[in-house]
């Protein structure tokens, strides 16, 4: 029987990676915002976690088990900016990052129960959740943080019912959201504060996401996994 999997933020980056890792062994639906193949649905909206699932279910036969919430985003927010534009980016990425996973871990975590099932969920968060981020990036940490903090909750809650849940945390992955920052940030002097020397791969990302999703004893359920060249070590 054949793993179902529901993948978030497939079309580029990690998610993409991610999506063709998985390979064949699994039945993957994939969701965007509509630029690949797949369930589009934008997290901005919120009434799309819900009705993708939905979407998911049909498109699955009726049957998800498991769910990784990569989507997200990394948009400036200027502590200088107009105070209710401040505000509304601060809640644009609050929903984009946390409230649509946490919608997603939720509808999944009932789904599960209702088929006394177990199910794993991976939740893509970052080093930012531990290590904090720029000035203009409070809410992306604040974000991820709440992942971390909602995995662990889920999987104290429901481990006993083979409801799994795992966090990584990825430092710098050289996808579209870190090539704009990096060069702003002068590129070999933030790369200086990487002992390894390099950004993470989109594909070292996606091993590890694949790992959580099918392979990852149970007795891991909780944890969170740093990958970011030594550059925060905790
Ligand atoms: N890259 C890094 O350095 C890094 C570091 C730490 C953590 N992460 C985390 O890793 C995850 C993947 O990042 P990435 O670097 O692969 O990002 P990316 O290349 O920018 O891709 C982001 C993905 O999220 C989707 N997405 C964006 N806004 C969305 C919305 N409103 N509704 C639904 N989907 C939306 C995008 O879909 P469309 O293509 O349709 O827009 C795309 O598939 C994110 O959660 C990110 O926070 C990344």
């Amino acid at each position: 029987m054949k793993t179902h999997i529901l993948l978030t933020g497939s079309s580029r980056g990690i998610g993409a990676a991610t999506a063709s890792l998985l390979g064949n062994d699994v039945r993957v639906t994939l969701v965007g915002q509509g630029t690949r193949s797949g369930i589009p649905a934008d997290f901005t909206d919120p009434a799309a976690p819900q009705q993708l699932w939905q979407q998911a279910l049909d498109a699955l036969d009726g049957r998800i088990d498991v769910v990784i919430n990569n989507a997200g985003i990394f948009e400036a927010n200027p502590l200088d900016a107009e105070h209710d534009d401040w505000v509304e980016g601060w809640e644009r990425t609050m929903r984009v990052n946390l409230t649509a996973s946490a919608e997603l871990c939720r509808l999944a975590v009932r789904h599960w129960q209702e088929r006394k099932s177990g199910g794993r969920i991976v939740n893509v968060a970052s080093r930012a959740a531990y290590r904090g981020d720029s000035p203009a990036h409070w809410h992306y940490a604040a974000s991820k943080a709440g992942m971390v903090g909602m995995t662990k909750s889920i999987a104290r809650g429901y481990a006993g019912e083979g409801i799994l849940a795992f966090a990584i945390c990825p430092g710098f992955t050289m996808t579209g959201m870190a090539e704009d920052y990096l060069a702003s940030r002068g590129g070999d002097k933030l790369l200086a504060d990487i002992p390894l020397g390099r950004v993470a791969s989109p594909e070292e990302i996606a091993a590890i996401a694949k790992f959580c999703a099918l392979d990852a004893p149970p007795s891991m359920t909780g944890a969170v996994l740093d990958a970011n060249g030594a550059s925060y070590v905790r």
